[in-house]
């Protein structure tokens, strides 16, 4: 599929993996798809590559990027690993939606880090991703292929719908599964310690290594991961968020919106969908798994036909609930609806 602007879309096969080679030889930049979220990637060690991933997004120059590697690459060659619970880790989750976050061998662009003396490293399960990253057999910084701030894009399409005319071009893998970005680990201390919250939770990582802990992450302290700070995942329209408690409160905002003629729609899991009436609803699901993974394509198709998206905290009482909240509440301005 081609659009009329000089950004192609293209399905993933020999033809479109020879494009993505030459561009990404280049220091051009393409997007791709993971099993988490869309991908904007460059040559992890071209400064000339980074620059233009930043510039592409609009990114503040101090949010490191992670660099995204095969399943059958040698991270030895990047990073070193300084506690042998790593091993169990990968073992476990790769390749798969766990960002680890080792010491790195300065092989890349200082500018991948931040000058940080750390290096994000992931190895994405999708197939697609994998096929473009043996392809190239080279290391790819990518973060989520939006324009900063907003809402990652889980489609092809809302790639494009950010970043037409500004990368060459966008391979088409279908709607990413998991839906929310990969938990991004520290993994040089003793302790594991989680810096984004994401589809890898914190029991599955303490069942593993016998240890975890959460990083500090509040909006005002000096991060050690310091893409959590910034605002985050916004859609383009209007958003509040509700505790599932102030139901009536909900409906009343819904009521006002809709007398002054205008379109609101809830956001909300099927517990919540089931004290609906009819009313315009963007439904996310059921489990945990199902929710992440609608999240971001609810928002993103909410901003299109929403003036208003009224959205319910989400509780599904397993730890999934803490990485979807973290999206959730950043996606609505960081506060709940008063
Ligand atoms: O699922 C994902 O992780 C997606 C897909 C494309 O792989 N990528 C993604 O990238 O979400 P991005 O750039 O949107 O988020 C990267 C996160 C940020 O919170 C950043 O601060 C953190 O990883 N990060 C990267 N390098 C780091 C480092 N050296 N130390 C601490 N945090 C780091
Ligand atoms: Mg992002």
């Amino acid at each position: 599929m081609t659009f009329s602007n000089n950004t192609k879309i293209c399905k993933i096969d020999d033809n479109s993996l020879k494009l993505s080679k030459n561009l990404i030889e280049n220091e051009e930049l393409v997007a791709f798809p993971t099993e988490t979220v869309y991908g904007l990637g460059g040559l992890a060690t071209s400064d000339k590559a980074v620059k233009r991933i930043y510039e592409a997004k609009g990114r503040p120059s101090d949010n490191p990027l992670i660099v995204h590697v095969h399943s059958n690459y040698d991270i030895n060659k990047l990073v070193y690993i300084d506690y042998d619970y790593v091993y169990e880790l990968q073992k476990a989750f790769l390749p798969g939606p766990l960002t680890m976050v080792y010491r790195s061998k300065g092989m890349v662009s200082n500018l991948v880090s931040c000058g940080l003396n750390t290096l994000a490293v992931r190895v994405p399960s999708h197939k697609g991703a994998q096929e473009f990253l043996k392809y190239l057999n080279l290391p790819i910084a990518a973060p989520s292929a939006n324009v900063s701030k907003h809402t990652s894009p889980v489609t092809a399409e809302h790639v494009y719908t950010d970043l037409n005319g500004k990368i060459d071009l966008i391979l088409d893998g279908g709607k990413c599964s998991g839906g929310i970005e990969s938990t991004v680990l520290d993994v040089t201390t003793e302790t594991p310690i989680i810096l984004r919250s994401g589809l890898i939770t914190y029991d599955m990582i303490k069942n593993v290594v016998g240890k975890c802990a959460y990083g500090d992450s509040k909006p005002t302290d000096k991060v050690k991961s310091p893409g959590v700070k910034y605002r985050h995942y916004c859609p383009k329209c209007e958003t509040a968020l509700f505790k599932r408690s102030d139901f009536l409160s909900a409906q009343n905002l819904y009521n006002e919106y809709i007398k002054n003629g205008k379109k609101p729609y809830f956001m909300c899991d099927d517990e919540i969908l089931k004290q609906l009436k009819g009313d315009n609803v963007l439904r996310l699901g059921g489990s945990g798994e199902e929710i992440a993974s609608n999240l971001y394509f609810r928002l993103l198709q909410g901003e299109k036909i929403a003036d208003l998206i009224i959205a319910f905290e989400v509780c599904t009482g397993t730890d999934l609930d803490v990485g979807i909240m973290n999206r959730l509440v950043k996606a609505c301005g960081n506060n709940y609806y008063k």
